[in-house]
This record gives C-alpha cells, structure tokens and sequence, in this order.
C-alpha cells in the first residue's frame, strides 16, 4: 500500500540509467530530476508549464517537466540535456547552438534545445515557418530569437551529415569484412 506519506518505490530510467527512488509519486518530474538526481540542465522558469525552461524528453516527445507527475513517466524513457551528448561529442543540436552563438543569459537553452531535438526526430528538415511553429511557446526573454532558427538550421544540416557519415563507415567496414 503506497501513500504520499509513505511511497512505494518508483522506478524510473533517466539518461538510459534505471534508477530507483523514494519520493511522493505525485511529485512534479522536474524536482525529482533537480533535487534527486542531480540533474541541473532542466531549469525551473515559471512552474506552469508557459515557459518550456523545463523541457525534458519522454519517449522522444517535449515535455514540460515541471507540469507532469514523476509517476506518469514510470516505463518510459526520460532523457534530459545532460543524456543527449557528452563533452568529447556533443549532440549536433548542442553543436549548432553554440555555433551560432545563440544565447545571451542562457537560461532559455535547455528548452531551445530539447524542443529542437524533438522537432528534429519528427521533421528532420523544418521550414523556417515549422521552426517558428515549434519553437513558439519557448519563451526567450533575451531575445535570440533569430540565431535560434539559424542553429536549428545548422543542426538539422550536422545531423544528416552525422547520419551519412555513420552510413559511410558501415559500408566500408561491410566491405572490409567482405574482403576478408
Ligand atoms: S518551468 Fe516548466 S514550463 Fe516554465
Ligand atoms: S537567452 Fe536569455 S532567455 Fe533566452
């Protein structure tokens, strides 16, 4: 029998990792990911779902973490800033954003970024008009908002490179291991 006084554990997979918690189930999934594990790329805007500063992915989707209950992502795949690239490669969205030098404070990136990552996986070439579309209800108060589609842009161009790249080295390791 579980309560909010006395959860039962929750299993979650954060980043590919299971993990396993102690916590009110109906707790917001961006505390548990802040305050439990470690997790600072999700940032804490307005709490209401308004600003996407929050944004994490669950099961390839943009969710504004702040607004869902940790336990409406148990059995699925949660990934945050921190799980898309690492500091010898970063993601191609990580890339071009700081390519295109498209931050002043900052504090918007971790939603620009992960909603750009979702567009990417269902459009892989957006408009600029799908971009905008997308991107809307990410608030940037700093106003970058012009590098912001040029480096989705510039993302969506490293990401097809990335992928034919990966195609060019399964063909010439297929055809090393023919030739052996
Ligand atoms: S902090 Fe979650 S949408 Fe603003
Ligand atoms: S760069 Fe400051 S809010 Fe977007």
């Amino acid at each position: 029998m579980s309560d909010q006084a006395h959860p039962s554990p929750l299993q979650l997979n954060v980043n590919h990792l299971n993990h396993q918690l102690i916590v009110p189930h109906n707790t917001a999934l961006l505390y548990i990911l802040r305050n439990d594990l470690f997790l600072n790329g999700p940032k804490f805007g307005c709490g209401l779902g308004e600003c996407g500063a929050c944004t994490v992915l669950v099961d390839n989707r943009a969710v504004r973490s702040c607004s869902v209950p940790v336990k409406s992502v148990i059995g699925k795949e949660v990934i945050t800033l921190e799980g898309l690239g690492n500091q010898e490669k970063l993601h191609p969205v990580q890339q071009a954003f700081i390519q295109t030098q498209a931050a002043q404070c900052g504090y918007c990136l971790n939603g620009m970024i992960m909603g750009t990552v979702a567009l990417l996986k269902k459009i892989p070439h957006p408009t600029d008009i799908q971009i905008r579309h997308a991107l809307n209800h990410y608030l940037c108060r700093c106003g970058t908002h012009i590098e912001i589609i040029e480096a989705v842009n510039i993302a969506a161009q490293l990401m097809t490179k990335d992928l034919s790249d990966l195609d060019q080295n399964v063909s010439t390791s297929q055809k090393n291991d023919n030739a052996q």
